[in-house]
């Protein structure tokens, strides 16, 4: 008998499952960028499912283990909906996994119990994002995401560009049904991937992890011109309809080749468990040869009687496991290491390695992370070492071959120098990195200083790193603050530069003159304040002088501010080369101060979209306009084709609900705008 205590360990853990497990899912699934390898996800998904069937009573409908992970976008971004959502007509439903042979044999098990006389049919497992198309009298009729597995996003537009996915289906001797539905997998081959993220590099947009997540991002495009040229291609392997003249899920695939769609050439119908083991043994070894990636096999009931008899849970078929394979990694030399020194000053050592196929591509560096992950390791110089791909684009060295070792090769030191401007490293109490202090005067802690300047969030001026680059290595620019000094001609004298380009660029740097102070504030790169803490910062203190001469404890009174954030700007504002950099930056005409009207931005999430009220809510009128404005938004006051939404509170006028609807205009509740602004404030 479990005492309260372990009950309420066991809930804490639950809920703290639940928790990661969600914030994973909206970075695969909405963001198209996890920070964890699918291994690592499945891992926590099996102990969450573990504790809720020891502790049943705190099962819930909505925990991770009973849902489908969902594509749509919910994180109320008041933006306008890209894609139109669709009720799926059958759910689209995920599939149990395991990475345990003994778990197949159970699966083959609990089906034998059911009927002993059945095939089965082994797929790949193709690692994509999952499609449900529709075609009626012969003609793709419309594309769903899976979404939330109840209801999809519509990409018809986009899917009707993807190559070889047919629009009108070929006849054949087998007659196909008037209605019918095919699930498959949209997938982006290996030299796509590579083609686009080196694009993208040019480009200086962010990569993408894994093909995986490049196929779900280019399918939720808004220009269907751009996803056809993204080399997305499709497999389809689940056929469904009323009706359906086949007996077996084969049969059915067949007849949907004959019909020109894309059924994989892989499928095999294995009799027993035997078989099934024979093609996983072969497949994991003969997936690195694919051109396109693949996590494992699918095994599925072959008979569609016998399917229809097990039936499903909430979640996933009881026809259908998958079977996963291990993370792939390749085992090479470590040539050497290099110290790389980041944005914030850390130094990270990165392997050299003896080039290595792995997963399709080559691997030539990997990330050693930190020294104590040296240490941990054990590393040599010349050791065979096992590298794998996580989540992340960059490979990660995760152990040695201590048999290959030929001894001799003493451990590398990590260097108590940096490697860049040769000042000594800092290692703080409890962080694992070292770091080098000279914030200022080390060039790739210089460059990366100026990078967030001028990023979006902050003074959103139009230069990527290639630019800034440019700028320093010219000697145009030290400083964040040399930008304002910057005049054409000086650019026109850089390679590649056009007037119309510098016009553009100087036009930005202008405009920035105009970025609120809590925005200047988080741009001048006080180590630790980050947005947030420096709107909170911006509301408390009003101005960059009041700021600069607070105590700790005046600091520390502040509701987001600690310790760690109270020191950091107070030796900050202690250092001269700081004041001397602001003066500039005041000089610029940059704001140093807040707006006296008082109407201090929160954050922009409205970007500038008008915005009616309507009736009576539970704040003043006056107030409610203020918080618009103070998000954003602009409080107008009639309705028109320009208004982006109307916010409807309690008695509304009629006559602005009826226009609004007509116009098609969203119309939201209080609670909706204090749900959009709640979820940015932070
Ligand atoms: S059958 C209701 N077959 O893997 C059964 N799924 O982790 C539907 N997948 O949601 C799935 N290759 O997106 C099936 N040969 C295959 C597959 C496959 C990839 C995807 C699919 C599914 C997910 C489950």
């Amino acid at each position: 008998m479990d005492s309260d205590m372990d009950k309420k360990e066991a809930k804490k853990r639950i809920e703290e499952l639940r928790e990661t497990i969600g914030e994973h899912n909206r970075r695969y699934y909405v963001e198209n960028s996890p920070t964890i390898s699918d291994f690592e996800y499945d891992m926590l998904m099996q102990e969450l499912a573990a504790m809720e069937r020891k502790y049943p009573e705190f099962a819930s409908p909505d925990s991770p283990t009973v849902k489908v992970g969902s594509d749509i976008d919910t994180a109320g971004k008041p933006v306008k909906r890209e894609f139109v959502q669709r009720r799926h007509r059958y759910p689209m439903l995920s599939l149990g996994n395991t990475y345990d042979m003994g778990e197949v044999n159970a699966f083959f098990g609990r089906v034998r119990d059911v009927e002993p006389d059945f095939t089965m049919s082994a797929e790949l497992k193709f690692d994509g994002t999952a499609i449900c198309l529709t075609y009626r009298h012969g003609e793709l009729a419309m594309a769903l995401t899976r979404g939330d597995g109840t209801e999809g996003d519509d990409v018809t537009e986009n899917v009707l560009k993807i190559s070889n996915i047919p629009h009108r289906l070929e006849r054949s001797s087998v007659p196909f049904p008037d209605e019918f539905e095919i699930r498959g997998e949209i997938y982006m081959p290996y030299k796509a991937f590579d083609r686009l993220n080196a694009e993208r590099e040019i480009d200086e947009e962010p990569p993408f992890a894994n093909p995986r997540n490049a196929a779900s991002g280019s399918l939720k495009l808004l220009d269907p011109e751009e996803v056809g040229r993204r080399g997305l291609e499709c497999t389809l392997y689940h056929l469904i309809g009323e009706n359906l003249p086949f007996s077996t899920h084969i049969e059915a695939l067949e007849a949907a080749r004959s019909w020109g769609l894309p059924i994989s050439e892989h499928i095999r119908l294995c009799h027993d468990m035997d078989e099934v083991d024979t093609y996983i043994t072969d497949w994991d070894v003969r997936r690195k040869f694919l051109p396109f990636a693949t996590d494992g096999i699918v095994i599925k009931v072959n008979e569609l009687e016998i399917q229809k008899r097990l039936g499903y849970t909430a979640k996933s078929p009881r026809w259908a496991t998958a079977f996963k394979f291990q993370a792939e990694r390749a085992l090479t030399k470590l040539l050497s290491i290099d110290y790389q020194v980041g944005r914030t000053g850390a130094v990270t050592p990165v392997a050299n390695l003896e080039p290595v196929q792995l997963s399709g591509t080559v691997v030539k560096r990997a990330s050693l992370h930190n020294a104590d992950q040296m240490k941990l390791l054990d590393i040599h110089i010349g050791d065979y070492v096992y590298v794998e791909k996580g989540g992340e684009i960059i490979p990660k060295i995760t152990g040695v071959e201590l048999s290959k070792r030929t001894g001799g090769i003493l451990p590398p030191e990590f260097p108590a120098y940096c490697p860049v401007c040769g000042t000594k490293l800092v290692k703080n109490e409890g962080e694992a990195k070292s770091f080098c202090p000279n914030k200022d005067g080390c060039p790739p802690q210089i460059k990366a200083g100026i990078l967030h300047f001028v990023s979006r969030k902050a003074m959103n001026i139009n230069a990527g790193e290639a630019t800034i680059d440019q700028l320093t290595e010219a000697g145009f620019i030290k400083d964040s603050s040399d930008l304002y000094g910057l005049g054409m001609e000086q650019l026109l004298t850089l390679e590649g530069w056009k007037e119309r380009s510098a016009a553009k660029f100087l036009a930005s740097i202008e405009a920035s003159k105009q970025v609120p102070f809590p925005r200047v504030l988080f741009a001048i790169g006080i180590r630790y304040v980050g947005e947030t803490t420096a709107k909170a910062l911006a509301r408390h203190f009003k101005s960059i002088d009041s700021l600069a001469a607070a105590t700790r404890e005046e600091l520390a009174d502040v509701d987001e501010v600690g310790d760690i954030i109270a020191d950091s700007v107070t030796a900050y504002f202690s250092d001269l080369k700081h004041l001397e950099f602001l003066l500039k930056l005041r000089s610029a005409g940059l704001k140093m101060e807040l707006d006296p009207d008082g109407g201090e931005k929160i954050s922009d999430i409205f970007g500038g979209a008008a915005i009616v009220i309507t009736g009576n809510f539970s704040i003043p009128r006056e107030e409610m306009k203020k918080k618009i404005e103070a998000f954003g938004g602009k409080n107008t006051g009639s309705v028109s084709a320009k208004t982006a939404y109307l916010l409807a509170g309690e008695k509304p006028g009629p006559e602005k609900m009826k226009k609004a609807e007509k116009l098609g205009i969203r119309i939201i509740s209080e609670s909706d705008f204090n749900e959009m602004t709640e979820r940015t404030e932070g």
